[in-house]
């Protein structure tokens, strides 16, 4: 999967934006993404440490952009877009001028004005640190309100999913959706299932501990709301639910717990109840389950993508690429 991701990602380059520019792996990626021919990779920070980094750790920086956000030319044009976006929810042109030179925002802000078509952070920040400007300034993408993620999970059977591939939603920011947002993760979802993974049918089982009325309470009541408004949102999407895990994905089980879906037993696209059920789901199936995991953010206006702070250069470089293709649309 990831090569088909690098292969789309060369056909159409586009200009992604590294946040923590001065840090060892990022520095590395970039210049492996340009070498790769994988985008334009934009590294934010002190020029200075930059270099001194790549000296370091024997990079080379030919062709990769470096901006300091401290002395861009561009710093008051997106103060004062900051303050612009934030001014009515209570910020002050003196925090948008100290804001807007945290390389963070700085990114953010690129994307916003257009200067850069995605961002790549979290080798050092937490996902919540990279978020949060994110959901602020970068806000959803017309006709969805949630942003949400999806992992792409590669496992080795491949009677499962789409040839081992499925796709595994929401795993790192909804706490604890509405129905409506559930219906708009599952359409979020089936999207980055089409643009990342070409997958041309997505089938979206919504995940509960019951299969079509096997059980009674208001949970299992929450995702089926949340199954008939998915319809509503996308009705030409083969969407079914509420079901178990198991009647999702084997034939059997999906046979005779629900008879005629179009999805049970062939899903590749599984919604997840809620985060906690999404994140142990995911982590179970890479720990225990060997799977290949890759993870980005879905319903934003355009592609900004977090990483692990465990996450190695190839981690990084793979993100890059992903976040390209989803800048491509
Ligand atoms: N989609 C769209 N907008 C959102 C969302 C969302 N999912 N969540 C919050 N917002 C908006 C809010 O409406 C608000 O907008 P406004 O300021 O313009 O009014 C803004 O974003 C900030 O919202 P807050 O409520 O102040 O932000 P909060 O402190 O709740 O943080 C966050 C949001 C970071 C997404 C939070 O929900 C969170 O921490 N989620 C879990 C993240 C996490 O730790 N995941 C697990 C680990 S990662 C892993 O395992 C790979």
């Amino acid at each position: 999967m990831i090569e088909q991701v690098w292969e789309k990602a060369r056909r159409n380059l586009k200009r992604i934006v590294l946040p923590e520019g001065e840090e060892a792996r990022t520095v590395q990626a970039a210049a492996l993404v340009r070498a790769e021919g994988l985008a334009v990779p934009v590294l934010l920070g002190s020029p200075d440490r930059i270099h001194r980094t790549a000296e370091e750790t024997g990079t080379d920086l030919g062709g990769i952009d470096l901006i300091d956000p401290a002395a861009s030319p561009r710093a008051a044009a997106y103060a004062e877009l900051l303050f612009d976006l934030r001014k009515a929810k209570g910020l002050t042109r003196e925090d948008a001028d100290r804001l807007s030179a945290d390389p963070m925002y700085f990114g953010m802000l690129m994307v916003k004005a257009g200067d850069a078509d995605g961002l790549v952070s979290g080798a050092v920040h937490t996902t919540g640190d990279m978020l949060r400007p994110a959901l602020q300034i970068i806000k959803t993408r017309p006709g969805i309100h949630i942003v949400s993620s999806s992992f792409l999970m590669n496992c080795s059977n491949p009677q499962l999913g789409e040839n081992g591939l499925l796709v595994y939603a929401d795993c790192v920011v909804v706490p604890c959706p509405t129905a409506e947002e559930l219906a708009q993760i599952a359409v979020s979802a089936a999207d980055t299932a089409r643009v990342l993974c070409g997958i041309q049918e997505p089938r979206v089982a919504m995940l509960s501990f019951s299969t079509k009325g096997s059980a009674k309470h208001a949970l299992v009541d929450k995702v089926r709301q949340a199954t008939e408004i998915a319809h509503t949102l996308a009705p030409d999407l083969l969407l079914d639910g509420e079901m178990q895990f198991d009647a999702a994905l084997v034939p059997e089980v999906g046979r005779s717990k629900a008879p005629g879906s179009p999805v049970a037993g062939r899903a590749n696209v599984l919604i997840f109840p809620d985060l906690q059920s999404g994140n142990i789901g995911y982590k179970i199936t890479q720990r225990i389950g060997g799977a290949e995991c890759y993870a980005v953010l879905q319903g934003l206006a355009s592609p900004c993508n977090d990483l692990s702070r465990g996450c190695s250069v190839q981690d990084i470089v793979n993100t890059v690429a992903l976040t390209a293709v989803q800048a491509a649309g």
